[in-house]
């Protein structure tokens, strides 16, 4: 990377860290990109689960230069008729579980969020939200209010006050569920827990957090924001666990690696943000109909190349190449998205500047930084996967020698 680059992207471009990759990137193609200098690396982040059909996806690419060219912007959300938007929800509505049949876009995961727990309130009228411990949802006010307790304290102290009358159950423990009353509105959960470093439900969990939901007349939302679009071998991870929620949260692999996030629910619940007041929820891009043509383009090819039916076995094979390295504890996966645990923070930092010289885009999970991730675009070949599992032992063993 020349210099003058490095030292304006640091100057002029916000950083989230003191501590950012700094790689710079030329073109990306596929599960792999690359740098000016030509140096090649896997992408086993893919945009934190957003890449699902692969970078430069032609069938995207079109999409987003024939809607550029026909319109962009017209006007606010839910006005004009838009046949991206249109097509867009109708085939989603068709592959969710029924009764999950009205969309409302928006621009990303945050305001999804943001967005369903706004309806559970309206159509509740109820102000009690309950999350978990160690959820993440966004970093708005209302999303990060939503970060479970403790863990999310670090982030949520010094953004105080934030949403009051929210708590925050244990995550897969039976007996916090009697926690959910009639005063809840809503629970919000992520089916498999991503930034908890790959959490997944126990068994007949799920089920029984939503036959609490219904006994006290709460709503279930399930964000499915880093789970959806195949990422967990299912289009959606509700149809993994057999357990539809009364909203369900869309963003990143949404829409096909342009900025679009959406709620979907039955008409009787998202009707309620019609009136009293008029205009209960509003967005000026939310839906963009390139962003919606992307989207659209991209699960249209995820359904026709059938690459969801292949997302588990992909899964298994990483996990049949890395599981038996001395330095991995245990891999957690479902589906493609992974966490390969070392069980110590000092050698997963570490791991990560090795990982760089070898070609590997990896990283560690907000809530656990003892493990790395691997969730790869869903299109990974099967050499690709033997290629990029050398290269993760190679870092290994250099870890391991490193770091005994
Ligand atoms: C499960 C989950 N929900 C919500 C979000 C927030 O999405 P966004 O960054 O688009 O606001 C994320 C982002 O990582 C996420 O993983």
């Amino acid at each position: 990377m020349k210099e003058i680059l490095r030292r304006q992207f640091l100057q002029h471009v916000a950083q989230t860290s003191p501590s950012p990759m700094l790689v710079e990137v030329e073109r990306a193609e596929g599960c792999v990109f690359y740098t000016p200098e030509g140096k090649r690396y896997y992408d086993l982040i893919a945009g934190v689960s957003v890449s699902n059909v692969g970078h430069g996806n032609p069938r995207v690419v079109k999409a987003v230069q024939e809607q550029a060219a026909r319109y962009m912007h017209v006007m606010v959300y839910g006005e004009l008729v838009e046949s991206p938007q249109v097509r867009y929800a109708k085939l989603l509505a068709e592959q969710l579980p029924e009764g999950l049949e009205c969309v409302y876009f928006l621009n990303s995961g945050a305001e999804a969020v943001e967005g369903a727990l706004k309806l559970a309130k309206r159509y509740t009228g109820r102000t009690e939200m309950i999350s978990m411990r160690r959820a993440y949802h966004g970093s708005t006010h209302g999303a990060m209010s939503m970060m479970g307790q403790p863990e999310g304290e670090e982030w949520k102290r010094a953004f105080r006050p934030l949403l009051p009358d929210v708590r925050a159950i244990e995550y897969n423990k039976r007996e916090d569920l009697q926690l959910i009353t009639e005063r809840t509105a809503c629970v919000l959960v992520e089916p498999v827990q991503g930034e908890a470093g790959v959490r997944l439900p126990e068994e007949g969990y799920l089920q029984a957090l939503r036959k609490r939901c219904d006994e006290v007349g709460a709503l279930l939302i399930f964000d499915e924001i880093q789970t959806g679009m195949g990422r967990t071998g299912t289009l959606f991870a509700m149809q993994r666990y057999g357990v539809v929620p009364d909203i369900v949260c869309l963003a990143k692999a949404f829409g096909g690696g342009m900025p679009l996030g959406g709620f979907v629910a039955r008409h009787e619940v998202m009707d309620t943000l019609q009136s009293n007041p008029v205009l209960g929820h509003i967005t000026t891009f939310g839906g963009h109909p390139v962003c919606c043509a992307a989207g659209l383009a991209a699960l249209e090819y995820l359904l026709e190349e059938r690459l969801v039916e292949d997302v588990d076995r992909k899964g298994a094979l990483y996990e049949e190449l890395l599981s038996d390295h001395a330095t991995v504890v245990e891999i957690r996966r479902a589906g493609l998205l992974m966490a390969v645990e070392l069980g110590r923070s000092d050698r997963l930092y570490r791991l990560m500047e090795i990982f760089k010289e070898v070609g590997i885009l990896s990283d560690w999970f907000l809530f656990c930084d003892t493990a790395f991730r691997i969730s790869p675009p869903l299109t990974i070949s099967d050499e690709e996967i033997r290629d990029s599992a050398a290269l993760i032992r190679t870092a290994l063993d250099r870890l391991q020698a490193e770091l005994p």
